[in-house]
């Protein structure tokens, strides 16, 4: 497979504090990466830099081999930014329609209206009056104005509702299944594992992790043991339970492991006085204090 995005050797500093530091990856038609990494770790600006948005202080940054400041690359990518800004006192309908001018091969307005979910009272509505969740749908109607084969998206769904982020991850699957490369950055694990076919991760401007989302999972398959307890015990009574992390917030208990099974089987062996113990999915913000050995901030 061809490579399309060549990021080489990348560095961005912001009046001498570095944001990005020596990044280089490629990515491949057809693949989707989730890019992620804490607040600040340097996603959006390598976003930025990968878009021709912002230059570089070091490095280079190809699109099938080209600029990717120049039209002919331009035409092929739909963005959706992290802050997003539409052009005021116009209805949605007519900003879609503006911005389909722009391409050559625009998808028909029916297309866009499926794959966002924008409904008729939306397509009418002016765009100052939208909702944030609304704003995002039409921001990803816009990346997708001109029919692109690549889609760089920065935290897409932030603000979307339930029903408006199922809407639009069923839409980038289908988009995936017809060959388009996507990037996208997220603080939201699930959506990792529904769209990705590769994870790469930054810390403080670095890469970090290249990985599948299997292996990835592995890594941050984290589970969070919670429970209720009168009784005050110390830290030290849950020695043994195979925790990566323990937090005591008043009466509730809070249990960090790579295997619950184990941790359940040796918390209840323990006989201590416990309720409503609970199990869930570790979060992506844990994951990263595992990863990066930053103390949990709770
Ligand atoms: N225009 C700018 N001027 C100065 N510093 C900047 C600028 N843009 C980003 N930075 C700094 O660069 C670093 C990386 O920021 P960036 O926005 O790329 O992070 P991020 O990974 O996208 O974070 P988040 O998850 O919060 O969106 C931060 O320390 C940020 O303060
Ligand atoms: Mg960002």
């Amino acid at each position: 497979m061809t490579t399309i995005i060549d990021c080489m050797a990348v560095g961005k500093s912001f009046k001498g504090k570095s944001a990005v530091k020596d990044l280089s990856f490629q990515m491949k038609k057809g693949e989707v990466v989730a890019l992620l990494g804490p607040n600040g770790a340097g996603k959006s600006t390598t976003i930025q830099m990968l878009l021709g948005l912002m230059e570089p202080s070091v490095g280079r940054v190809t699109i099938s081999g080209q600029n990717p400041k120049l039209k002919a690359v331009r035409e092929r990518i739909g963005v959706m930014l992290q802050e997003v800004r539409l052009l005021d006192t116009v209805t949605v309908k007519e900003i879609l329609q503006l911005v389909r001018g722009y391409y050559p091969r625009p998808l028909s307005m029916e297309q866009l209206t499926r794959l966002t979910g924008l409904d008729e009272s939306s397509l009418n509505t002016r765009t100052e009056k939208l909702s944030g969740g609304q704003k995002q749908r039409v921001s990803f109607a816009l990346a997708l104005a001109g029919n692109p084969d690549m889609l760089f998206l920065d935290e897409p769904t932030t603000g979307m509702d339930a029903i408006a982020r199922k809407t639009f991850w069923k839409s980038i699957r289908e988009l995936a299944e017809r060959g388009t490369t996507i990037i996208f950055t997220t603080h939201y694990l699930d959506e990792v594992e529904v769209a990705a076919t590769r994870v790469l991760m930054m810390n403080h401007g670095e890469l970090i992790e290249d990985a599948t989302p299997a292996m990835m999972k592995k890594k941050l398959g984290m589970q969070r043991i919670s429970f209720l307890t009168d009784a005050v015990y110390r830290p030290e009574t849950y020695q043994g339970l195979a925790a990566t992390d323990i937090r005591i917030d008043g009466k509730k208990v809070t249990i960090l492991t790579g295997n619950a099974d184990h941790s359940l089987k040796i918390l209840y062996a323990l006989e201590l006085e416990i309720s409503e113990v609970t199990v869930n999915r570790g979060t992506l913000e844990e994951a990263y204090s595992q990863l990066t050995d930053s103390p949990e901030v709770s």
